[in-house]
């Protein structure tokens, strides 16, 4: 798999940065976590280490167990066994406040419906142990920084999902958290508040926050994440950098439609990196696989054969089809060990057979 230089330095860049961090002490370890309902094992072994200033991605598909470890971390419930430790305390018993420092929410926290945003942040500001003299300067900042400012004094019961949700993340800020735990906190939110939410926990992580944040959006993920723990069925199934995972991914796929598709078959079995079949799809064309570069030789070959481009569909971007291929949703594309083994610029055999 061929590598631009500048993903390259991206991924220098974000080792060196882990390489700094090791030496600091975890904000958030997470040892063996076990949990059951019932005959079901909901969490199986679940482990995770996350330093200040990390963002660590907890993913998986639905039911995997996010919410739950997201629950134990907030001593929400118990596990039946492992340790959670937050800023060096194990964690407490549920029936305690939750420690300094540490804030977060799991699906769509819960407010007054008949109390407006600001009244609500108020309330919460007032239980923090935090000085009384800057509470309403706190609100104020919590409610600009997510955007609700204008619509502060709406009552809860008349705000959409995303409102709902931009306040429960104002409510972990009001706490001027070092650790931040958030339940996808993007979900039920448009685009553009989407990624506002996004920088602002970037924000807080460049300010050294250790922040765990879950979703189903491996984009979000990849975009916003150093380390990031994959779990199915409870169980881990890759821990690690993003940077790590990106080289294990497998080549994305396409699927081309050209003029003469019999042509264009022939001429890719002589381009290197690359893997084209004919597509089981109905309306025909070809499959592709392999590395942006790859692809462009192969489309300008095409056009100097006289091979028209009628269509070029990304089907999955391969960071995806690593999420779909290890959270078994999906047939494999490539097994990670095979693209690890993958020499430079080959798309490894079980992408194409
Ligand atoms: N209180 C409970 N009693 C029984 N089973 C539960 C309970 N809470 C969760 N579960 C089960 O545990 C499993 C994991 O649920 P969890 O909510 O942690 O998944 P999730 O990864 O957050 O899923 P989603 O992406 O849909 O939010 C599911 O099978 C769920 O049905
Ligand atoms: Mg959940």
């Amino acid at each position: 798999m061929r590598i631009s230089s500048s993903t390259r330095a991206l991924e220098r860049d974000a080792i060196d940065r882990h390489a700094d961090r090791a030496s600091v002490p975890p904000a958030i370890e997470v040892t063996g976590i076990r949990k059951r309902y019932g005959d079901r094992a909901v969490l199986a072994d679940v482990s995770l280490l996350v330093r200040p200033g990390c963002l660590h991605g907890l993913l998986g598909p639905n039911g995997a167990g996010k919410t739950t470890l997201m629950r134990i971390m907030l001593g929400l419930i118990q596990p039946d066994a492992g340790s959670v430790h937050l800023l060096g305390a194990p964690s407490r018993a549920t029936t305690d406040p939750l420690a300094e420092g540490v804030a977060g929410y799991v699906d769509t926290p819960a407010f007054y419906p008949y109390l407006s945003g600001r009244r609500n942040l108020s309330l919460l500001a007032r239980l923090d142990d935090g000085p009384a003299w800057d509470r309403r300067a706190r609100v104020e900042q919590a409610l600009e920084q997510v955007g609700l400012s204008t619509r502060a004094d709406i009552a809860v019961s008349g705000y959409s999902a995303g409102m709902r949700q931009r306040l429960g993340l104002a409510a972990a800020l009001l706490r001027s958290p070092r650790v931040l735990l958030l339940d996808e906190p993007t979900s039920s939110l448009d685009p553009g508040a989407a990624r506002d939410v996004r920088a602002l926990v970037k924000g807080l992580a460049e300010r050294g926050v250790a922040v765990v944040l879950s979703s189903h959006d491996m984009a979000e993920v990849e975009e916003l994440c150093d380390e990031l723990t994959v779990i199915n069925h409870g169980q881990v199934v890759y821990s690690g950098g993003v940077g790590e995972l990106r080289l294990r991914a497998p080549a994305a796929l396409y699927v081309v439609h050209t003029s003469d598709d019999h042509a264009a078959h022939d001429l890719s079995s002589r381009r290197r990196g690359l893997k084209v079949r004919p597509s089981h799809a109905e309306e025909g064309g070809l499959e592709l696989a392999g590395d942006t570069d790859a692809l462009d030789g192969y489309t300008i070959a095409l056009g100097q054969a006289g091979i028209a481009l009628r269509s070029l569909e990304r089907r999955t971007r391969s960071l995806e089809s690593l999420f779909l291929e290890l959270t078994g949703d999906r047939e494999p594309v490539a097994s990670a060990a095979s693209a690890a083994a993958a020499p430079d610029g080959e798309v490894p055999s079980r992408s194409l057979a």
